[in-house]
């Protein structure tokens, strides 16, 4: 069955954190997560029987918005929910009056590279050396998509 999607305000994020420390070696803390969530960042969730399979963390202002983070668990990767989370988010941010969407991935993340070009994302410029990973340095890639 699909998971339904929607924008919610965390109150577990220890969950959060606990589900992306299963899908990625350099997720964010709960204390990061509740820090979002004070700033006013929006959440956006995919929920099978009220459990979180999926979420994405992103910020608007004006008519721009920038996808801070997105999460599928483990367990369910690889079957589509990235590119539905995303589609969803990117209907809802429209509809809030958003035109445009901005990202930034590690350049050695190759499947949310692809998730991303699927998606009409380009790139719009590079941060040379910028992330730490196990070879030394890597570079950050920005993207960005009209909504
Ligand atoms: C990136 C992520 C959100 C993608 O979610 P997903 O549900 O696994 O992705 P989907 O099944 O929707 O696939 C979306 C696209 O990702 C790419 N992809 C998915 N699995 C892949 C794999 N094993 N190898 C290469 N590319 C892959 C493909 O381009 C795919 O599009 P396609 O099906 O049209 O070929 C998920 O892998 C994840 O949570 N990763 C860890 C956190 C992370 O890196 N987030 C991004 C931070 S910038």
């Amino acid at each position: 069955m699909s998971p339904d999607y929607r924008t919610f305000l965390p109150d577990d994020t220890a969950l959060l954190a606990e589900l992306e420390s299963r899908a990625c070696a350099h997720g964010w803390s709960a204390t990061q997560y509740r820090d979002s969530v004070r700033c006013g960042h929006q959440f956006h969730g995919l929920f099978a029987a009220e459990r979180l399979q999926g979420f994405a963390v992103t910020q608007s202002v004006l008519d721009e918005a920038e996808l801070l983070n997105i999460v599928i668990d483990p367990q369910w990767q690889g079957q589509g929910l990235g590119k539905r989370l995303l589609r969803e988010l990117r209907a809802t941010l429209a509809a809030a009056g958003a035109r445009r969407l901005f990202l930034e991935v590690r350049a050695g993340n190759a499947v949310a590279r692809g998730l991303y070009a699927g998606q009409g994302f380009v790139e719009n410029g590079r941060r040379k050396n910028y992330y730490p990973c196990p070879d030394g340095r890597e570079d950050a890639i920005l993207m960005e998509t009209e909504l």
